[in-house]
Parts: structure tokens; sequence; C-alpha cells
């Protein structure tokens, strides 16, 4: 059999998608010009049948087609469908790329990646040569790293004198959206050409609701109100799968304990309507999947009968699942007479398209990462989302049928804390690893960069700032040795800084670890249940005494070894309530910063240094270098205050082995900071003053103004000889006012 008979569409309902009426025009129309913006609605086959359609009408001759994702769920979960639907195996002639995790081989040619991924392919091979088409997807959620890669594709590839630059063919740009601004791209894309999609959408009724209003934005009580209205839909309407939008991990667990304990309680003779629905699959959907601590079916007649548990495999009557395929049972139809109901993240929104649902329950909410002037940080919030994306998880229910959606928010909710739009990440959030990314990529004036929307010229100033202060630039703005090393890690720069720090003084492993550790989602299991609640923390805290140091890194750290160095490693973890499957995932990601770190070690400038200490304060101290700028000293009682300018008022996570002590503790670094109803940090470690006295006055040394000036590239060799000298001469009068003490 021929190659491209056996890539030809199958019948598994691709032909009954939009777009395929559509599959030579749309090829034709990226043969036609270089860059092309199609839109259509969600579920109309983009991101699916558009490169195999690309693969079908020869474009992989030169090169592959590279798919980028803002989420790394919809890059996997794509990928999986796509090379069923070409009747091969995954990471053959299909297969994906996320941070941490690749699943490609020699032969792929149809690759799907999350835009971070590119986006470091593009700092090795600016002129992208290996690829024939780069299609940009779900470009409407304005993920951070998709604007900056929409920046770059036009500033070299709309430039016909760059645009050929390294390549032996030209490079053939598809820039994929959700109807939302398209006018806006075609006109950032040189007035490129827009494919509209024609989608057919069934209308939906929405309802809102009175559990949450304007005075609500700080509570969770959310969660219990969409686990009632859902098992209200699944005992009083008709039959149609649900999905129902929360924030996160831990809610959307949370939320299915509770739809299982309750929906173990129907009588399916009496409390439901619909007769030929008796029972309902629970599944959780949420970004750190395919990782999902389980699955739970819950079948409720004539004979009651479930197994619940935290193993990777599922056994349950006549059905038997893995966790692996956990998944691919969110977009199969569910067993007969059986509801579903997906309780999912945003990324059910638009990244991913469920079929059969007829009913949403929207939250209102969303989790998002916001730069909070307020405390001066990047903070995890739960904010509410827009009306835009309120249509958005309305329409989900309406793809096949007419549906129904149901908000638990009041109208007045809608109107007065819901905005019409989501903001751009750009405008929202740090820019550090970015900056880098841009400036190790030679663009120098990244305050003139073509940014879509433009971020504001502070979080350009505060990236160039915190860049500075871990000497990844330096005054003039240009990228230092350890900047150029710093790049090369796929992590925050101040985690990189400690460790390279670590690994400059010979003790790399044990930052490896807690960056691995870090890089992965939340390690440590939290039931639902009270009692089962308790014997969880008990072991937690366990763990953590076991360090002797109560440092929630060194707890990490411990862990790590501890797991890693078990004869079962998996029944540790079961044993102490640890996520196996993260830790399985902090191991590969430990196993491939190492070969990064390795292979910059072989460079004959790696710093190296000594240290004579102890362990502990030779720990401590490398976190301390990347983390001087979250720094926190006590200010009173259990408050904290961070030390990094904005003198914030924040407090120490309950989930911290810090949280209960009291004494000693008086200067504390931390990873991160959530905030609810308080502004918690978490993952804490207490150190002494001493060791970050002579990094903190880094963090005041540089102002903005100079920093605008190098951002510009306006400074001219004289202003900054003028400058240096004028700073020459203020650390002169510093030193003779310390003579004169
Ligand atoms: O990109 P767009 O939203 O236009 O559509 P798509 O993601 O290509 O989805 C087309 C169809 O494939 C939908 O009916 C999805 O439900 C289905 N699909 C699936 O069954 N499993 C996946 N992992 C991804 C998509
Ligand atoms: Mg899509």
């Amino acid at each position: 059999m021929s190659k491209s008979a056996k890539w030809s569409p199958k019948e598994d309902g691709s032909k009954r998608l939009p777009i395929y009426q559509h599959k030579s025009k749309l090829i034709q129309a990226v043969r036609d010009c270089s860059f092309l913006v199609v839109t259509g609605e969600t579920g109309s086959g983009k991101t699916t049948q558009l490169p195999q359609y690309l693969r079908e009408a020869g474009f992989c001759k030169d090169g592959k087609i590279g798919i980028t994702q803002p989420r790394r769920v919809a890059a996997i979960t794509v990928a999986q469908r796509v090379a069923q639907e070409m009747q091969c195996t995954l990471g053959k002639e299909v297969g994906y790329q996320v941070r941490f995790d690749d699943c490609t081989s020699q032969d792929t040619v149809v690759k799907y990646m999350t835009d971070g991924c590119l986006l470091r392919e593009v700092l090795a091979d600016p002129a992208l040569s290996q690829y024939s088409v780069i299609i940009l997807d779900e470009v409407h959620e304005r993920s951070l790293n998709t604007d900056i890669l929409l920046g770059l594709i036009k500033k070299v590839f709309t430039d016909p004198a760059k645009a050929t630059k390294g390549r032996s063919f030209p490079l053939k740009v598809v820039v994929m959206s959700a109807t939302l601004e398209t006018d806006k791209l075609s006109a950032f894309l040189s007035n490129c050409p827009v494919f509209a999609i024609p989608g057919r959408t069934f209308p939906v009724t929405c309802t809102f609701g009175s559990a949450v209003g304007p005075k609500d934005l700080e509570s969770t009580g959310y969660v219990k109100e969409v686990v009632k209205v859902a098992l209200d839909i699944h005992t009083s309407e008709m039959a149609g799968d649900i999905l129902v939008f929360l924030t996160g991990q831990s809610e959307i667990e949370h939320a299915c304990d509770m739809l299982f304990e309750k929906a173990e309680c129907i009588d399916y003779r009496y409390d439901v309507t619909d007769q030929s629905v008796d029972g309902l699959l629970i599944l959780p959907l949420y970004g750190s999947m395919p990782t999902g601590k389980h699955t739970q079916l819950c079948q409720i007649g004539a004979s009651v009968s479930f197994v619940w548990c935290y193993c990777d495999v599922i056994f349950f009557s006549f059905f038997f699942f893995s966790v692996l395929d956990q998944q691919r049972q969110i977009f199969q139809p569910p067993p007969p007479r059986i509801r579903k109901c997906v309780v999912a993240t945003n990324i059910a929104a638009t990244s991913l398209t469920i079929n059969g649902i007829k009913y949403i329950v929207d939250s209102g909410f969303v989790k998002q990462l916001n730069h909070n002037s307020r405390v001066g940080m990047d903070i995890l919030e739960v904010v509410p989302i827009s009306k835009s994306e309120a249509q958005q998880r309305a329409g989900r229910a309406g793809r096949t049928s007419a549906g129904k959606c149901f908000r638990i928010y009041t109208k007045e909710f809608w109107e007065k804390c819901m905005p019409e739009y989501t903001i751009p990440e750009i405008q929202r959030t740090s820019l550090t690893a970015v900056i880098l990314t841009l400036k190790c990529l030679g663009i120098h004036d990244v305050i003139r960069f073509p940014y879509l929307d433009c971020p504001e010229e502070r979080f350009i100033l505060e990236a160039l700032k915190q860049l500075y202060q871990f000497d990844a630039i330096d005054r003039r703005g240009n990228v230092t040795k350890l900047g150029e090393l710093m790049v090369e890690f796929p992590l925050h720069p101040g985690l990189t800084r400690a460790l390279l720090k670590a690994a400059s003084l010979g003790c790399q492993d044990l930052l490896l670890a807690v960056a691995a550790m870090l890089s992965v989602e939340n390690i440590f299991i939290r039931p639902g249940h009270p009692d089962k609640q308790k014997e969880a923390d008990k072991k937690h805290r366990a763990l953590a005494a076991k360090t002797g140091s109560m440092n929630d890194f060194a707890t990490l750290l411990s862990v790590f070894q501890s797991c890693k160095s078990s004869d079962r490693p998996s029944a540790w973890c079961k044993e102490n309530w640890i996520h196996w499957r993260a830790l399985k995932s902090a191991f590969s990601v430990e196993t491939q910063l190492r070969d990064i770190l390795h292979r910059l070690q072989q460079k004959k400038d790696f710093p190296v240094e000594t240290f004579d200490g102890n362990k502990s304060e030779l720990f401590r101290r490398c976190l301390c270098t990347g983390y001087f700028s979250n720094v926190a000293r006590r200010s009173i009682g259990k408050v904290f205050c961070t030390m990094d300018g904005h003198g914030s008022m924040v407090h120490i996570h309950p989930s911290s082995s810090l949280f209960d002590q009291e004494g000693e503790l008086n200067w504390v670094i931390f990873h991160d900071v959530l905030a609810t109803s308080r502004v918690y940090i978490r993952t804490v470690c207490p150190i002494r003053y001493e060791w970050v006295k002579d990094l903190l006055p880094k963090l005041h040394e540089v102002d903005a103004y100079e920093l605008s000036s190098v951002a510009r590239e306006e400074v001219t060799a004289e202003e900054m000889t003028k400058w240096e000298s004028r700073e020459a001469a203020k650390r002169q009068s510093e030193v003779s006012d310390e003579d004169a003490m």
C-alpha cells in the first residue's frame, strides 16, 4: 500500500467536520501566500485536520509541519487524536513536544508542540529551517509565548530580505484563531488573507443563578454550588453530557469527590426524570493531566457498586479503565445509559472540544497569572472570566444540537464584575524569561519590538531590572555569560540562577531535584474526605520533620531522594500520600535538566566557586541567590513583610511546614505567591539575613530611567560614559561617608 493511500482520511467522522468542505480551497490558500489567517468556530476541525490536509498535499516534502498550542494538554491530546486518525504510532509521523516531554522522532513530519517549545527552537535556529509550515494555533487565547512568536515571525518573515536567510525554501505561516480579532491579525501580518470556515451552531439557552454576586468575589462557595447545579441537571434534565467549568486541579478534584459522594445517594427509580439515564461518569480534566489522580465511575442503580482508589488502575464491575485511558474517555461517548460529566478548567473552552456536551455549568471564574503591582510580583489568582469567555463557554453546549448553559452567578455579577474581553497575557504577567529570550536572539530594543498589543513599558522595565538583578544582563542591557547559560533552561530565571550557583559550587544534585519538583504539578495528595485528609496531613508533616530543618525546599528534596532510593517507589508514594505520577515526571525532568547542565558544564568558562560551610547552609545560600527578590521578614505575629521595595504583607500558606512555626523564624525566602482572601507565600525556607544582605541592595541599584534608555537602545556611548561617571561619583561619596563614620 502506498504511503499516500495510508494517509487518506478514514471514516472517523473527520469528513463530517465543517472544515472538510473547504479542504481544497484551504490547501490552495496556503499555496498562494506566505501568511494566512484561518478562523472558524471551535470544533470545526482546524487543529486536527488542517495539518493532515497539508501533509497530504505534499507540504512535508521539504520540512515538517509544526503546530503550536498554548496548553500542553491540548498539544498532547490533539497529537494522540491525529495519530489515531492517520493510523500511525504516536511519536512516529505524528508527534508532540511539550516542556520536558519530547514524543517525536526522525520520522515526525506533523509536530504538535507548546508555543514555549517553538520559542526555544527559535533560539537554536531562528530561520526555523526544519519547518515548511508553521501553524500558530489558538491565537485568540493570546498567550504570552504565542504573542512573542507572532512578533518574531512578523519581524523575520514579513521582510523579504530576512525571510530566506538560512532557508532553502520559503516558510508558510498559518495563524489560527476562533473568530476573534482576525482583521487585527491580518493587518499585523502585512494584510494577509483571512480564510473563514463557516460553522454551524445551535441555540444555547443561558440562565443566571443566584449563588454568586458582586459581593462573593473572594469566596470559594461556588464549588459547592457548581456541584449542586450539576446534580440538578443530572436528575432533572433529559439525556446529554455535562461540562462543568472550574478553575484548577485541587478544586476540580474536590468537586469530583463531592459529586461522587452525592451521586451515590441518587435513587434512579424515583429521583431521575429521564429514565434512560442510570449512571454518572465523572471525569476531571485539568492542565497537568495525564497525571490525573483517579477516575471515578459512579453508577448507582438497583445494585450499588463502585470502587474508589488512588492507584493507577481502576476496576469497576464490568468496566476496566487505566488512568492513561482517562483522557481518551473524555472524548469518547460514555457507555450506554451513562451520562458523562466532565469537570474541567478553561482548557475545555476552546483548546479541546468534547463531543456530546449538552449542558454547561459555568462557575464564572478562572485561575489566572496576573502581575500584581500592589505586591510587585506575579500571582496566581482566581478572577471572574470575561463576558466573551462566558459566551465561549456557553457555546460549547450548542455544537451538535440545542443546549443549555447554567451560570451560577447573577446578572448583576455579569454586569459589574466581568470585563468585556480577557486581557492578553503579555499585558498582565512578568516578561522576564521572554525578554531574556529576545535579548539572546539579538533583539535589544525590546520596547519597540512588534507586539500585537504592547505590554506596559513598566512591565518591560521590571523584567530588565530582574534580569539585571540576576546578572543575566549588564547595565547596558547586553546579555552576560551567565544570561547565555540561563536562557538554556526552561525554568524561571530565579530558579535557574540558584541552580547555576549550586552547579558552580559542585552541589547541583540538591538544586536539580528541587527545580524538577517545582516544575511538576503539586506532588502532595490532599483527599476530600476529612479523615483521610488528616491522615495525609500527618504523613506530610512527618516527611517535613524528617529533614530536621523545617524548610519546604528541603522537604521536596527529601521526598525526591527517599522515593528514588526506595525499592518500591510507587508503594512508597501511596503510603505517604504522594502523587506517584508527579514524582515520576519529576525524575524525568531532573534527568533532562541534568543533561542541559552537563552540556553547559563542558564549556570551558563555566563558573567554578568554593564554599566552606555546612550542607544545609550551602543549600539555602544557593536558593538565596535565586530567590533574594522573594525575601520576607517577620513583621507582627504571623505576618511577614516582603523586602522588594513593595513591603507587602504576606502570610505563610497552611501547606507549608513553617505555617505554625513561631520563635526564631525571622527571615524567609519563598517560591511563589497565591492570593485568595489573603496573600500567601508558598514553598518557604528560613534564611539568615547575612546571606541576603549583600544581594538585597541589587534590588534597588538600577532605576527605571536608566534601563528604559537601555531598552530603547537610545543610549549613546557619550550618555553611557556620563552615566557611568555619575555612578562612580555616587559610589565614591558612599565610600567617603563610610570613612567618615
Ligand atoms: O481546532 P478546532 O476547534 O476547529 O477543532 P478540532 O480540535 O480539530 O476538533 C475537531 C473534532 O475532533 C471535534 O469534534 C473534536 O471533538 C474531535 N477531537 C477528538 O475527538 N479528540 C481529540 N483529542 C481532539 C479532537
Ligand atoms: Mg483548535
